[in-house]
C-alpha cells in the first residue's frame, strides 16, 4: 500500500480541494497492478488432421497463454525465443502511449529477438482501454501459431462494464491451419511472387472441430458418439448454464480470411469491438477481419436438452475465388444428471447454425457498417478540425521479379501489394523507430509517403482490373511525418488491379473513427455528408468494403513509428503497408524516452 499522498489537517479551502484531487487519484490508481509473463517461444509437436506437425508456440501451449489485466495496469513480457526463427510480438490494439520500443513490429518498432535464446523484455501500460485485445508475432507467418488472447477488464475496484455484468465469459480465437511449417508456406510464396497457399482447415481455440475433413469428421464422430473426452480433444466445447447471460471475447487470428461466425439458435448482442465499446447491437451473425476483436453477450436461451455447434466460416470477398472452409465447436447446456429425457436428446445430432453465402458481402458490410461507439464521459470524441487529409490507394499490383525470386514468371512479374502505387520494403539494417531516434533516417526511410495516389483514375472498375500501365508498382520504405497532436482523416481506397477485395487495414499505436464507408469511388462532396462525427465506432482495425472506401481518422498524440498496413499475411509481405513517423511534443510527458536496455539491435 502507498501511503496516503496528503494529509488533510489544512482547512484552506484550496488546499483542501488539492487534497481532494489527490485523494480521488489514489483512489482510482490504488489497484493498479503489474501483471507480468514469461513467454518461452519454441517448437511444439501438435497433433491435427490426422498427422503430427511441429508449430512454433509459446509456453508448449497453442493457443498461447492469456494475459488479464485490469485498465490502468502494466504489462511486463519477458520474451525468450528459444524457436529457430527470428521473432518479434506485437500486442495488437494496445495503444503503447509513450512506449513505442514494446509494438513490435519486426524491422519497425525493432529488430528481432534472435533465435536460439534471444531475449527481449516488453512492458507497457494499459490505461484507458478496455475490452478484448490479442497478441501475435509481427514477423514472417509466425503469427500462425504464435497467438494468444490479451483482456482488459474494467479498473478495480470501482470500475464497471457498461453493460450488466455477464454471468461468465469465454474466448474465442479463431484460426487458420496448415500442414506444413507456415514458414515454408511464405517463402515459397516470396519466391513464386504469386502468393501463398491457402491453408487447410479453420481452428477455434486452436482446434478444428467438424468441418476441417480428417480429425474434423473425427471430431464430429466422436461428437456425435457422445464420447466426449475423444470429442473434445478436436473440437472446443462450451457449457452453459440455462438463461444465464455469457460474453463471448472473439477474435479473428487467422492469417487471411474475414469470418462470419454463428451459434446454432442463439442470438448475439454486440457490446465493443477492437477493445472499445459499441452501442449494442443485436445480431445473429458476427462479422469479423483478421485483426478485430468483437465483444459479443449470448444469451443461454435456447432449449437446453439440445447441443449446437457454434460455427466460423470463411467470407471470402475476392470474386471468382472459391475457397470457402467452416469450422465448429460445440455448445452445451449444464443437465441435470437425473434428468434422462433431456440426456437423451443431448445425444441427439448437434443443430449446425445456418451460414451465410461464402462471398455474402452484403451480411458483411451490414455489420460492419452498423457499429457505432457508446459515448461515455471522460472517453474520446472525433477531432471536428482536421490538420491533414490523406487519400491512400491501396491493393495489389505488380513488380519485375526480383533476381531472388528463382520461381517467379518472368512475363507476369511478381505480385507487389501497394499504397498511393508504393510497396513498402522492410529496412534490414535498422528499424525504423531507431532510425527515427537516432535522427538518422538516411539509408533506412524517407519522408516522401504521398498524400495522394500518383496518378486519379476509375479505382474500382472492372475494367481497371487488367490496366496495364496501373499495375506497375513502385517499391521503398516512405513515411508520412506528423506533427505531434496533428488530426489526420485518410480516406482508405481499395483499387480493382488485380481484383478488389476486402482488405482489413490496421494501424498500430491509435484507435481511429471509423467516420464512413461505401463502394465505388469515394467522392468528397457526395460521401461528406454521409460522416457520422457523433457516435462513429472506434477500432485498430478497418475491414475496408471490396471494391470500396473507408475514411478513417485519428490524433497523432503518440510520438514514435507506426506502421499501417493490411492484416491479410499474403499482402504484407509483399508490401500492403506504410508508416506514420509522429515527431515528439512540446512538454515531458509528450517525448518518446530512449529504448530500454535489452532493445534488440540488428
Ligand atoms: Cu495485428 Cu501489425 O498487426
Amino acid at each position: 500500500m502507498a501511503r496516503l499522498p496528503c494529509t488533510c489537517t489544512n482547512l484552506h479551502l484550496a488546499i483542501a480541494f488539492l487534497c481532494l484531487l489527490n485523494l480521488i487519484n489514489y483512489l482510482l490508481l490504488a489497484d493498479a497492478a503489474i501483471v507480468e509473463h514469461t513467454f518461452h517461444v519454441g517448437n511444439l509437436s501438435v497433433q491435427r488432421l490426422g498427422q503430427s506437425q511441429v508449430i512454433t508456440a509459446v509456453n508448449g501451449q497453442f493457443p498461447g497463454p492469456k494475459i488479464e489485466a485490469r485498465d490502468g495496469d502494466t504489462v511486463v513480457v519477458h520474451v525468450v525465443n528459444l524457436s529457430p526463427y527470428n521473432l518479434s510480438i506485437h500486442w495488437h490494439g494496445i495503444l503503447q502511449r509513450l512506449s513505442s520500443w514494446a509494438d513490435g513490429p519486426n524491422m519497425v518498432s525493432q529488430c528481432p529477438i534472435r533465435p536460439a535464446g534471444g531475449t527481449y523484455t516488453y512492458r507497457f501500460n494499459v490505461t484507458g482501454q478496455e475490452g478484448t485485445l490479442w497478441w501475435h508475432a509481427h514477423v514472417s507467418f509466425l503469427r500462425a501459431t504464435v497467438y494468444g488472447a490479451l483482456i482488459i477488464r474494467p479498473a478495480a475496484p470501482r470500475g464497471r462494464y457498461p453493460f450488466p455484468r455477464p454471468h461468465g465469459e469465454a474466448t474465442i480465437i479463431l484460426g487458420e491451419w496448415w500442414n506444413t511449417s507456415v514458414v515454408d508456406v511464405e517463402r515459397q510464396a516470396l519466391l513464386t511472387g504469386a502468393g501463398p497457399n491457402n491453408s487447410v482447415a479453420l481452428t477455434i481455440n486452436g482446434l478444428i472441430g467438424a468441418g476441417g475433413g480428417g480429425c474434423g469428421a473425427a471430431a464430429a464422430a466422436a461428437a456425435e458418439n457422445n464420447n466426449a473426452a475423444a470429442a473434445a480433444a478436436h473440437q472446443y466445447q462450451l457449457t452453459v448454464e440455462p438463461g444465464r447471460t455469457y460474453l463471448l471475447r472473439i477474435i479473428n487470428a487467422a492469417l487471411n480470411y474475414q469470418l462470419f461466425f454463428k451459434v446454432a439458435n442463439h442470438s448475439f448482442t454486440v457490446v465493443a469491438a477492437d477493445a472499445c465499446y459499441t452501442d449494442p447491437y443485436h445480431t445473429d451473425v458476427i462479422v469479423i477481419a483478421p485483426g478485430q476483436t468483437v465483444d459479443a453477450l449470448m444469451r443461454a436461451d435456447a432449449h437446453p436438452g439440445r447441443r449446437y455447434y457454434m460455427a466460423a466460416q470463411v467470407y471470402q470477398s475476392l470474386a471468382n475465388a472459391t475457397y470457402s472452409a467452416t469450422t465448429t465447436a460445440l455448445l452445451t447446456y449444464l443437465q441435470d444428471a437425473s434428468d434422462s429425457h433431456s440426456r437423451q436428446e443431448q445425444e441427439q445430432q448437434a443443430l449446425m447454425p445456418t451460414m451465410p453465402a461464402f462471398n455474402d458481402s452484403a451480411t458483411a458490410q451490414s455489420f460492419y457498417a452498423s457499429l457505432t461507439g457508446l459515448l461515455q464521459d471522460g472517453a474520446p470524441t472525433v477531432p471536428l478540425h482536421v490538420d491533414t487529409r490523406m487519400l491512400v490507394t491501396f491493393g495489389l499490383g505488380v513488380t519485375p521479379c526480383a533476381p531472388a525470386q528463382t520461381l517467379c514468371n518472368r512475363t507476369r512479374g511478381s505480385v507487389a501489394a501497394s499504397m498511393n502505387n508504393v510497396s513498402f520494403q522492410f529496412p534490414t539494417a535498422m528499424s525504423l523507430l531507431e532510425a527515427h531516434m537516432r535522427g538518422a533516417p538516411d539509408g533506412v526511410y524517407t519522408r516522401d509517403f504521398p498524400d495522394r495516389p500518383p496518378v486519379m483514375f476509375d479505382f474500382t472498375s472492372d475494367s481497371t482490373t487488367a490496366n496495364r500501365s496501373l499495375m506497375f508498382t513502385s517499391k521503398g520504405t516512405k513515411v508520412k511525418t506528423l506533427r505531434y497532436n496533428e488530426t489526420v482523416e485518410v480516406v482508405l481506397q481499395n483499387t480493382a488491379i488485380l481484383g478488389a477485395e476486402n482488405h482489413p487495414v490496421h494501424l498500430h499505436g491509435f484507435n481511429f473513427f471509423s467516420l464512413a464507408q461505401g463502394t465505388g469511388n469515394f467522392n468528397a462532396h457526395r460521401h461528406v455528408r454521409a460522416y457520422n462525427l457523433v457516435n462513429p465506432q472506434q477500432r485498430n482495425t478497418v475491414a475496408v468494403p471490396t471494391g470500396g472506401w473507408a475514411v478513417i481518422r485519428f490524433t497523432a498524440d503518440n510520438p514514435g513509428v507506426w506502421i499501417m498496413h493490411c492484416h491479410l499475411d499474403a499482402h504484407l509481405p509483399f508490401g500492403l503497408a506504410m508508416a506514420f513517423e509522429v515527431d515528439d511534443g512540446p512538454t515531458p510527458d509528450a517525448v518518446l524516452p530512449p529504448p530500454p536496455p535489452d532493445y534488440p539491435r540488428c
